[in-house]
């Protein structure tokens, strides 16, 4: 089988098992990307069954698309500023359950909804379970457009190769319509919660697509079926 058929279908087995631990009653957050697809796709069929949710808060404008088109009631944090539950994808997935997300460039409404949920819980396949973040997949930071450059130079100043995101040859907007820097560390991010803090200072940072301390649970879809971390 194709590589990326394998992993389409490992993706499908953590969105499926994560979509199992939503009960009547929850708010929940809805997470971006392929692997929250296959969770979206899975919810709206337990509503048609009769799971009765208050609502969901989606992490970004597809997603609210997509989950408001399969008849998933939809909410907001005005409504509801504290979650049951959130459930969202990542790039990268370390031991410690340390993300970097952000690749589909939805990471400053994930990261704020995961944040308002008592308890967040990460799908993926098993190629994004990583011994260091940092090695395979860039961290995105999304940034201020007006202070891009500066911001450009001080993540350099950190050890950064900095690479401002395109899409089609087009400069990228993410839905809150800010820039994405996205940055190589060569040989990894070694400490990780110093490299936040560190980059959060940035004036001009709007957030970083480093996930630390934040996900309770990982479900991860791999050959062997569906595993649960820690
Ligand atoms: C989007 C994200 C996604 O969750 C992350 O990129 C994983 O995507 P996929 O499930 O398609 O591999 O952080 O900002």
């Amino acid at each position: 089988m194709p590589h990326e058929i394998q992993q389409d279908s490992w993706k499908q087995l953590a969105g499926e098992a994560a979509a199992k631990l939503i009960e009547d009653g929850m708010v929940i957050g809805l997470g971006s990307g392929s692997t929250a697809v296959y969770l979206i796709y899975a919810l709206a069929r337990r509503i048609q069954a009769g799971l009765s949710i208050v609502g969901a808060v989606p992490t970004s404008k597809a997603t609210g698309e997509l989950a408001n088109n399969l008849g998933i009631p939809l909410t907001d944090l005005d409504t509801h500023p504290e979650l049951d539950l959130d459930i969202d994808g990542a790039d990268e997935i370390d031991s410690q359950l340390g993300l970097i997300k952000g690749g589909g460039g939805a990471l400053l409404r994930e990261k704020i909804v995961a944040s308002a949920a008592q308890s967040f819980i990460v799908i993926a396949d098993i190629t994004k379970q990583v011994r260091q973040l940092g090695l395979k997949t860039p961290l995105p930071v999304e940034t201020i457009p007006f202070a891009a450059t500066p911001v450009r130079k001080r993540l350099e100043a950190l050890g950064a190769i900095v690479q401002l995101r395109q899409l089609a040859g087009q400069l990228y907007l993410t839905d809150n319509n800010n820039v994405i820097l996205d940055c190589t560390f060569p040989g990894g991010i070694t400490d990780p919660p110093d490299l936040e803090n560190r980059i959060k200072r940035i004036v001009g940072v709007v957030e970083t697509g480093l996930f630390l301390n934040m996900a309770r649970q990982a479900i991860i879809g791999g050959p062997e079926g569906v595993k649960v971390l820690p």
